[in-house]
């Protein structure tokens, strides 16, 4: 194939990332044909004269975000594109006309919830064939109780994925899946001891993890933040038997830990010998910055449990969670904790592993990313255009941001966006302790909205704005 990537090695930006985009734009606009073979790494490397570590970085980003797949032994091919009508793919939600007027009567308010994901792009046609083909397994290992750790495929697809896009080294041995991330927690409060012990966590931090660590009687030291992540000077005052942290996209306030804290949380765990909790909940969905290694990946000695989730990157109503063990613990876990059964449903994780295995799990992360950011996008705009004395916070990955407005307090602010059809929420509850009450922060996802909904969510926004006491740019009442 000829290809001629044109590399500026004087400019700042890497060659791999260069060369990334080089892929990306040919493959987009349909120069390089779906199954066309891109060279092989070697005769890139030597045909443009650089690494072939570089030339394998460019394919293994392009291969995670679903461009193209590796074949053992033959190479790298371009993937087919899903097309972005999906004339031929039902919405999930409008396949019921009727179905969708009942939902549509009650969907009156604009909701900014967290936790909300774009449904109407879901590609539910491969999905359910995936499930009917899970149904039609020939060795009916979906209708027993499964393998206790999980799908040994499944494993192995999640492992592929992890390294791939989180640079993550790990074996389908040293994975354990569970029916959400609170049971994920409440497995390592067995499996590393906890109860009674210090367990630290961001604050404000992940209210839903939080109320695990308390109920299986652990104390929590609360770490206060910085603009920049987690304040480190006041871990490395503490020593505790963990470390629940949220790296890749703080949660709820969005910060991005930097790669200088992110080797101090790990120099922290290994002085201390605690354990470092990584949820990495959202990090599919990166807008802004170059990527930062998780801290798995850096993980030398064996201190980070790293946590993944299908909730946001693929269906919350799957309950597909995963944990990733260093392999002492997970010694540990089979010495110990085997006779538990899995949490997930065979049916479903069959069906993941197949969906995984065919490609159109990175398709659809491809394809969200791109559909969340112009989200993004349009609620940033809107929120620049219409409203006035607030700072927005956190926006570089995930599906929602934190709005900060000012001295205007945030439950007025609330009740008075209730009134006029929209929901927003307070970010009270993410705090251990105090929270400042009256000018707290809101936390806006916008997963669910359409750009529309968005849109007019924010200029009902700036009149409620308004009407609780701070100018906007609003003109029109
Ligand atoms: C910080 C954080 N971790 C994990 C999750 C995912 O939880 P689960 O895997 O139980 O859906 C979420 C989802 O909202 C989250 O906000």
């Amino acid at each position: 194939m000829d290809v001629s990537p044109f590399i500026k090695k004087e400019e700042s930006s890497p060659i791999y990332l260069q060369l990334y985009h080089y892929f990306r734009e040919q493959i987009e606009s349909g120069r390089l044909a779906s199954e066309a073979k891109l060279p092989s790494i070697r005769q890139l490397s030597q045909t443009l004269n650089i690494s072939k570590n570089t030339v394998e970085l460019a394919y293994q980003q392009l291969v995670a975000e679903g461009y193209i797949e590796g074949k053992d032994k033959k190479g790298y091919f371009v993937l087919k594109l899903d097309p972005f009508d999906f004339k031929h793919e039902p919405d999930l939600i409008s396949s019921d006309a009727s179905k969708n007027k009942e939902l549509q009567k009650e969907k009156t308010f604009i909701d900014f919830h967290y936790g909300n994901i774009e449904l109407s792009r879901f590609p539910i046609k491969s999905w359910k064939k995936c499930l009917i083909d899970a149904l039609n397994d020939p060795n009916q290992e979906v209708y027993s109780y499964g393998n206790r750790q999980g799908h040994k495929g499944l494993r192995e697809e999640i492992a592929k994925y992890l390294f791939q896009a989180r640079g993550v080294q790990c074996s389908a041995n040293q994975i354990i899946l569970t029916a959400g991330t609170q049971l994920a927690i409440q497995l390592l409060c067995q499996l590393l001891s906890l109860r009674n012990t210090k367990v630290a966590m961001e604050n404000p931090g992940y209210d839903e993890v939080r109320r695990i660590f308390e109920s299986q009687h652990c104390e929590i030291v609360p770490i206060s933040l910085e603009e920049d992540g987690i304040h480190m000077e006041e871990l490395e005052k503490v020593s505790a038997s963990c470390a629940y942290v949220t790296p890749s996209h703080q949660f709820p306030m969005g910060m991005v830990l930097p790669i200088h804290k992110r080797i101090k949380l790990l120099q922290w765990a290994q002085k201390h010998s605690s354990y470092i909790i990584e949820d990495d909940y959202d990090s599919e969905f990166r807008y802004q910055g170059q990527p930062i290694p998780s801290l798995k990946s850096l993980d030398t000695n064996g201190n980070v449990i790293y946590l993944g989730t299908f909730s946001k990157s693929f269906l919350p109503a799957a309950r597909v969670s995963y944990v990733v063990l260093p392999d002492d613990l997970m010694k540990r876990f089979q010495a110990e904790f085997s006779f538990y059964n899995q949490s997930v449903s065979p049916l479903i994780q069959e069906a993941l592993f197949l969906f995984m295995r065919n490609g159109h799990f990175s398709r659809h992360i491809r394809k969200m990313r791109t559909i969340y950011q112009a989200k993004q996008k349009v609620l940033l705009e809107a929120i620049d255009k219409f409203l006035t004395g607030v700072t927005v916070i956190g926006q570089k990955a995930g599906l929602h941001l934190l709005l900060e407005c000012g001295k205007v307090d945030a439950r007025k602010l609330l009740k008075q966006a209730e009134t006029l059809g929209v929901k927003i929420y307070l970010t009270e509850q993410y705090w251990l302790g105090a929270s400042p009450h009256s000018n707290q922060s809101i936390i806006m996802g916008y997963g669910g909205l359409t750009e529309e909904e968005i849109k007019i969510g924010i200029q009902k926004l700036a009149m409620a704005l308004k009407q609780a006491g701070r100018p906007s740019k609003f003109i029109q009442e």
